[in-house]
């Protein structure tokens, strides 16, 4: 596949305008608000690389900020009127600080927002997308320098580029995320990811390597590679997700490596093999079911059928013993009958999943879904969501009741954020554990035995 790379010329003139503006030398602050999946967590975690280049520290509250971004996610309603609704809170501390609002992220790339924010949210400074987030440093110039009056829109309709080369502020020294491809080329007929993201693109496997070699002697153990697609990698014939896989597993200091999204229906063979022969990889699968109706899995564009996810599962079981599925699961698709939803429920009895990520199907401007006939009404859509939600709710019970007695290899990630008393980490299966002890212990692997289990996370004790 050929792409598109931003130049190393338009990189570097970038890295001098984040040095022009370092040169003002002022006491600066800045604030992110980051909506939607980890590949918006991770753009957030650029942004505040370049904004900490330019002398830019890190406000605790839109109160004390001079320059606020919303990094915004469009993929359902709710999203999108949670970000309308922060703007809207910000108009008198804007009156009174002067601070510069930048709107970017996945909503930026949908005309009718950009329409809203030019008729009815004077106060954004500056719009940019999800392409040209590199070019940060160029607008803020523009803006801060130079003065310039207008607000700066700059939203690019392209199918996307690769850039590296951009400071990136990460927020843990032990985890860090990394983006292995961007984009989406499978139109799920509800989705509005390939219209706000574009095409699919991988980033060359020597960067990545070369990113994770330098993360791991930074003292970086779990590494959680990104992308809407992630088994759709492919950044050059005869190399592909497989090989990334077995070539990061190689690499000393990183012990844990995780990945998400992978699609089904591009699950192949020799991930299932690299996986089972890796002491690495988590066993944590997340298989993304959306539906378990063939029929309502066709509309959705899917591309597999309620036996081909089974039978996937089943080969993934049979590869690697100690799997673990978690999933995602949309509510409501229209045309979905009674029957249709109990195929769902017949899934996620069998699947015996981890995690079921539920939600209610948003209509999306401008994807095919939208334009189908039988939309489900709210209350139908509520009352399937509540089934499934008791299903799953018990579901977690038993499985988390299981932990209760073992003991737990845990990578110690920090403080618990309820709690300072406390420290917090993960299971190799992504529980969360909270336990008491020093807080030297963060950053290294202990064993934990697991004396309690509180349906969200586990209570235990250093062994
Ligand atoms: N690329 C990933 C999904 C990213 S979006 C994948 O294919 O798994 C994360 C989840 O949001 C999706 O898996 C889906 O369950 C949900 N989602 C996407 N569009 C939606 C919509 N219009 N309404 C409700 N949920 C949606
Ligand atoms: Fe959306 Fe489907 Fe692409 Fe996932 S695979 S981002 S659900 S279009
Ligand atoms: Fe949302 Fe964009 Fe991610 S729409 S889910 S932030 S790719």
């Amino acid at each position: 596949m050929a792409v598109a790379t931003v130049p190393e010329d338009e990189i570097k003139k970038q890295l001098e305008y984040i040095d022009k503006i370092k040169a003002l030398g002022q006491n600066r602050k800045y604030f992110i608000v980051t909506l939607g999946c980890k590949l918006n967590e991770a753009d957030s975690e650029s942004m505040a690389g370049m904004l900490e280049k330019m002398g830019y520290a890190p406000a605790d509250s839109f109160n004390d900020a001079n320059i606020v971004i919303f990094n915004t996610c469009s993929i359902r309603e709710n999203a999108e009127e949670k970000v309308f609704g922060k703007l809207g809170e910000l108009k008198n501390i804007k009156a009174q600080n002067n601070m510069i609002i930048c709107f970017a992220g996945c909503m930026s790339q949908e005309p009718h927002v950009i329409d809203k924010i030019k008729k009815s949210y004077q106060l954004v400074d500056i719009v940019f997308g999800t392409h040209n987030i590199y070019k940060l440093p160029e607008l803020l110039y523009r803006k801060i320098v130079q003065n310039e009056e207008k607000r700066i829109i700059d939203v690019w309709d392209i199918d996307g580029e690769i850039y590296e080369g951009i400071p990136v502020k990460r927020e843990s020294k032990t985890q860090a995320s990394v983006i292995i491809m961007n984009g989406c080329n499978n139109f799920c007929s509800y989705c509005i990811v390939p219209y706000v993201r574009g095409r699919e693109r991988s980033r060359a496997p020597e960067d990545i390597i070369h990113e994770i070699k330098e993360l791991a002697k930074d003292g970086c153990k779990e590494i959680l590679l990104l992308g809407q697609n992630v088994n759709s990698y492919n950044p050059r014939e005869g190399y592909n997700f497989a090989n990334l896989l077995s070539d990061i597993d190689k690499i000393e200091g990183i012990n844990t490596i995780k990945f998400t999204s992978p699609h089904p229906k591009d699950f192949k063979d020799d991930v299932i093999d690299v996986i089972s022969k890796s002491n690495k990889i988590s066993r944590v699968i997340h298989l993304p079911l959306q539906s378990g109706s063939t029929k309502i899995l066709k509309d959705m564009n899917r591309g597999y059928s309620k036996e081909e996810y089974l039978s996937l599962a089943k080969r993934i079981k049979e590869k690697i013993p100690d799997a673990l599925f978690t999933t995602d699961i949309i509510v409501g698709f229209p045309g979905e009958t009674e029957e249709d939803f109990e195929d769902t429920l017949d899934v996620v009895r069998q699947m015996d999943y981890e995690q079921v990520f539920m939600f209610i199907y948003s209509v999306r401007k401008g994807t095919r879904a939208e334009k189908m006939p039988n939309h489900i009404p709210e209350e139908i859509k509520s009352e399937r969501f509540n089934r499934l939600k008791t299903l799953c709710d018990g579901m977690t019970e038993i499985s988390m009741n299981k932990y209760v007695g073992t003991i737990q290899k845990v990578l110690v990630e920090g403080e618990s954020k309820t709690n300072k008393e406390v420290l917090t980490g993960r299971t190799p299966s992504n529980k969360i554990v909270n336990f008491e002890g020093p807080k030297d212990l963060i950053g290294k692997e202990i064993e934990v035995k697991i004396v309690s289990q509180h349906v969200w996370f586990l209570k235990g004790e250093i062994v």
